[in-house]
Parts: C-alpha cells; structure tokens; sequence
C-alpha cells in the first residue's frame, strides 16, 4: 500500500511552497504600467537604430550577488551606444596613472548635449568622458598595436563587465561609421587642437565600434551591478576595476551621465547612471544593485523616456536616492561583556571558577558588527576608550565585521596604538589576514609595539589567555604537577580506604602537542584525570573544520562521560601540549564498584554535580549575551 502523501509533501511537489518576491511582481507591475507610455521618438541618426522596434520594454535589475531580476524584452539585443563610455573610461584609468587621463580628459559637466561640439580650450581638453567628444579622447587611450587588437580589447572589457563574451553588430557599427559625420568633427576639431594625436578615423573606429557593442537588458544589469560590486563582476567573479576607478566613474556617471538633463536626474533618481541613445539606461546603487532599462523612445535629451520613468519609480519606491543614506552607525558594537559573566571554554577547578568570577571584570570584550567606515568607526573609538578605564584587558571581536575601508583601518590602528600606554593588553581577534578585515590586519601588523596586541583566531582563545594571566596572578595559582586522587573533585567524598583500592589501578600517561588522546567513535575504556598541561575538546563541523568545544587544565578530568554508557567517545580530546595525565579504566572502577558499590555512587553523584554546574553556567552566559 501507498503511504498517504502528506499535504506538505504535496505542496512542495507541486512548487506551490515557493513564495513569490515583492520585488519581482512590483517590476512586472510597473513595467506593465509604463508599456502604455508612447512618448518620445526612436533615434534615427543612425539609420540603424531607426529599425528599432518602439514597443520593446524590458526592466532588469541585478544584486551585488549575482540575483537577477527582470521582466519583458530582457533578453532582446542592442546596442551600447553611449553607455560604452563609463566602461571605456574605467579601462583608461585602470591603464594609465590619473595624472595622464585627465590630460586627455576632465571632469565638468558641459549642460550641453551629448554631441555638443564644444571643448575646454583653456584645459584644451574635452570637458567629461561622458560627452562624445571626451568619449573619443578616452578611446583613443585603448591599447593595441592595431585597429583590430584595439577592437579585440575593447570587446574584452566590454565582455568582462559583462561576464559572457559579448560581439559588435556589425550593422549599427556600419551604419555609424557611414553617417557620424558629427562625431567626425568633433575629432577632427580636437586633431586640431591636439586633443587627440592619432588619426580620427582610427580613434573614431573603435568609438564607433564600443557603440555598436550588443548586449541584452540583462547584460547591462550585470554590467552595472559589477560597477555596483566595487568593480567585480557578481557572476564570474572576476575584478575588472578597482573600487578607486569605480569611484570615479560613478562620479562622472552622477554629474555627466545623462548630459543636460543630469541636475534634474540628480534631484528626482539621485542615482549615478549612463543613458545610450538605442534606449539603453544603466544605474548603478553601490553597494547594493545594477538597474538597467530598454526602450527606444527617446526625449529631448537623448535620453529613454520609459527608461527614465522607470528609474525614477524605482528610486522612489525602494528608497534608492544615494542621499538618502539610512547607513547606521549605532549598531557597529554588537555587545560588550566580561568574563565574570561569560568566559572562555575553558574549563576550570572550582576555586578557579570562583577567582573569575570576582576578577572577570578587568578582561572586557567587544564585539563589533557591519560595516567600519568613519561615523562608526568613531563610535567603536569613544566606547573602547571607556572601557579602557576599567577593564585592564580588551578584546576586540571583528568576526561579524564585513567591511572596513582603508580610513577607518587607518583609525582603528591609531586607536590600538593611543590604548598601549592605558591598557595593559589588547587582543583583535577574526582579523584574518584574507577577507574584510585584512586590510587592517596590515595596518595593526605596522605598529611597532607588537607584543602589546595580541592577535587570536578566535575570541575564545583571547579570553582563555587572559583568564590565564588573571588565575597566574593569583597567589592561590596552581603549581601544576602531581595531585593526590583526593584532590580531585571527581573522588570527592570517597574514603581514605575506597581510594587506596583505586590507586592500583592508575596508570601515568605522557602525550606530545598534537597528540590525540581520544578518538571520537572509538571504543571508551579510560577517562583521563590531567595532572599538567592542557588538552583541547573538539567536534567535527561540515568539511574538514572542527569546532573546539572545550579545553581542559590540571585537576580536571575528561572522558568521565565513559563511566555514564561506557559506549563510543563523542568528541577528539588533542593535547595541547605536553600533557601528564592519570587514566583510570572504566572497567577496572566498575569492577571494584561490585564489592564497593559506594565508589561509585560517589563519582556519579560528583559528576552530576558538576554537570549542573556547567548547565547553569551556560544558562548565565546565555542570559549575558542577550
Ligand atoms: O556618438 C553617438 O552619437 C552615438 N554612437 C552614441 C550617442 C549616445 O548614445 C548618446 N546618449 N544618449
């Protein structure tokens, strides 16, 4: 018989459990929307993009991760057209030192239109990379030893913003070369001038050529996203600018990028973009998305009149206006605490457990969240300073810390170095030398009073090594070396006779760092009672990763737990390092628990006892992190 199929099972199987994204249907809304708007004409100046059907209408949008969301003729090629040139200016300053580019090229807006034939004759140069005439001066900036390698290379970058190989329509191209007579002017005014040096018909070929480039919405939606993405390309991860580039551009595209209508676009988008006169619009949210929009219809300006109703309701809606920014600087410290409440996984003797708790005070940890940019970065500044006057340790936790720009590194290094002569240690911990906060870890690295800082992996261990130094101060610190089975808090309660009858049957161990004491899955015969050094507790994780859970010091004891099902070890027990431990066979206790039964009536009642304890220590530290 059958098992009935549950309703869930039935949903599932059906696909009907997927939700459908609110950002998706308001695409699809506004796109239908906006279908009904005609205004505005098709380009016709290149008889090519004349041929442009009017009614096609496609919306993408594409997340720094890679998302892509898009409705109607996403898929649908054209060409570049202007849009090229944001991408074309990125590839000179990636190439050549600023100093240079900005010989060929400024940074004014004109107000003029996109082939407006004037030029800054007192710079002698074009005014923005954005206008035809700066275009070309960028273009001709393209390396390769000929016409076709330049070409080559220009499809290269183009196809890298992209992440798929992207290829010229010939047609368009053709078409323009065989009516830009404007644009013919415009370089042969800047040869003139000395604006340009090569020939203009070369530098016109590949300007022309960088227009003719087809792409999809949805290529232009991956293009923008990877400017989005601090210059790497969301799909193939690959980084085709530098965010210093990438800053750039987006500042040309926000003052220049939709020529003499940019002031308006700036107040009602207010965000960097590119229009192209095929109908293409790009945007671009750092940090967040790529927008781009196709229709042909084009205003006044040249620019795409959907296309432009479309950005303004986008940026409307979802709040996008770069001015708009809600970035907080309130959440960077994510909590602070102390070792009284919460301390490291190391487990302790119960006078050491006590020491903590009075002393746990003086080791103060931070930890911090989100971004580290100058406002939270200045909070993080004030908060450890008061810390500083209480705590004589601080630890400070990046581990949920994604991004730290090269200023606030620079400030968190001054900080750490203004703390040294106040505090007596600091650690930084999750400060890898891979990954967001490597840029610090340079930083820190420079300061030349190194030992001060300490750098941990993780804030466990920065709390262990200052629990260390705080029960080291303390005349009761243990000399660790031999202990008397009496001492130990697991025989507590046996008599002066039931532990004479253990002594036999204890055996001295000595292991090497590294050493794995207990295997987990294999059989448990032993528990293990540490007489000096230390031992580390760890269970595996997906992958090769394990996870310590615990480390373990003189006069405690670990695989006790042996005693309770005598079945399998549950976790690796690795020596730290060199470590003098007593076993004690599982099997021989038992035994002796036969004639004696009190043995082990004590031992489980002292284990209990201290497994409560740790449970209620758990729940403390559960209830500070809160
Ligand atoms: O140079 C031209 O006229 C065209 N290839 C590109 C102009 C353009 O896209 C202007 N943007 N709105």
């Amino acid at each position: 018989m059958n098992a009935p199929i549950s309703t869930t099972m039935r949903r599932e199987k059906a696909g009907e459990r997927r939700i459908s994204s609110p950002i998706q249907s308001y695409l699809q809304t506004l796109h239908a929307e906006l279908s009904g708007e005609n205004a505005g004409e098709v380009a016709t100046y290149i008889p090519e993009l004349g041929r442009a059907d009017p009614e096609r209408f496609a919306i993408a949008v594409a997340t720094v991760d890679g998302q892509v969301y898009c409705v109607g003729d996403a898929g649908m090629g054209f060409t570049l057209q202007s849009i090229s040139k944001p991408f074309m200016y990125g590839y000179a300053l990636r190439e050549y030192p600023k100093a240079v580019v900005l010989e060929h090229v400024g940074v004014e807006p004109t107000g003029e239109a996109f082939n407006s034939i004037v030029l800054d004759d007192v710079k002698n140069r074009p005014f923005n990379p954005m206008v035809n005439a700066g275009a070309i001066a960028v273009a001709e900036l393209m390396q390769g030893a000929d016409g076709a390698a330049r070409a080559a290379n220009m499809l290269a970058l183009m196809s890298a913003f992209a992440g798929r190989p992207l290829d010229i329509d010939e047609s368009t191209f053709r078409s323009e070369q065989a009516t830009g007579h404007r644009n013919r002017a415009i370089a042969y005014m800047m040869l003139n001038s000395g604006m340009i040096t090569k020939a203009p018909e070369e530098v016109l070929d590949l300007y022309f050529r960088q227009c003719a480039v087809e792409v999809t919405c949805i290529d232009l939606a991956i293009m923008a996203a990877t400017l989005a993405n601090h210059g790497v390309n969301p799909t193939s991860g690959v980084q085709v600018l530098k965010p210093p580039h990438v800053r750039d551009v987006l500042t040309l595209m926000n003052s220049c990028g939709m020529y003499n209508y940019a002031g308006e676009w700036a107040y009602d988008v207010g965000i960097p973009a590119k229009s192209g006169v095929s109908g293409g619009i790009i945007a671009v949210i750092p940090g967040q998305i790529g927008i781009a929009v196709y229709s042909p219809r084009l205003d006044g300006h040249g620019n795409s009149v959907r296309g432009v109703e479309v950005c303004k309701r986008i940026s409307e809606e979802f709040g996008l206006h770069v001015f708009n920014s809600q970035t907080s600087i309130r959440s960077v410290i994510r909590r602070q605490y102390h070792a009284d409440a919460v301390s490291s996984k190391r487990l302790r003797t119960p006078g050491e457990w006590a020491l903590l708790k009075r002393e746990g005070k003086r080791i103060a940890v931070v930890e911090l969240q989100g971004a580290l940019f100058f406002g939270s970065v200045e909070r993080l500044i004030r908060r450890v300073g008061k810390t500083a006057r209480t705590a004589d340790f601080i630890i400070i936790d990046f581990k949920r810390v994604h991004l730290v720009d090269a200023a606030s590194a620079r400030l968190v290094r001054r900080m750490v170095r203004g703390l040294l002569p106040v505090s007596g240690q600091i650690a930084l911990t999750h400060l890898g030398h891979d990954g967001p906060a490597a840029g610090l870890r340079r930083k820190v690295d420079e300061i030349d009073q190194p030992e001060q800082i300490l750098m941990f992996e993780d804030t466990d261990e920065a709390l262990e090594h200052f629990e260390d130094l705080l029960l080291a101060e303390s005349p009761q610190a243990r000399q660790d070396g031999r202990f008397m089975l009496a001492e130990l808090d697991i025989f507590r309660g046996l008599s002066a006779a039931e532990l004479k009858l253990l002594e036999p049957i204890v055996q001295a161990f000595r292991f090497e760092r590294g050493d794995v004491i207990v295997r987990e899955g294999s059989r448990a015969r032993l528990f293990y009672v540490i007489a000096k050094g230390s031992v580390s507790i760890s269970i595996p994780l997906p992958g090769e990763r394990r996870k310590r859970i615990a480390g373990i010091g003189p006069g405690l004891t670990f695989g006790e737990m042996a005693l309770l099902d005598g079945g399998r070890r549950s976790a690796n027990v690795v020596a730290d390092e060199t470590v003098t431990a007593y076993g004690l066979s599982v099997e021989k206790i038992r035994e002796l628990s036969v004639a004696h039964p009190n043995i082990m009536i004590v031992i489980l009642g002292n284990m209990t006892r201290s497994f409560s304890e740790r449970l209620r220590r758990a729940n403390e530290e559960i209830a500070a992190l809160e």
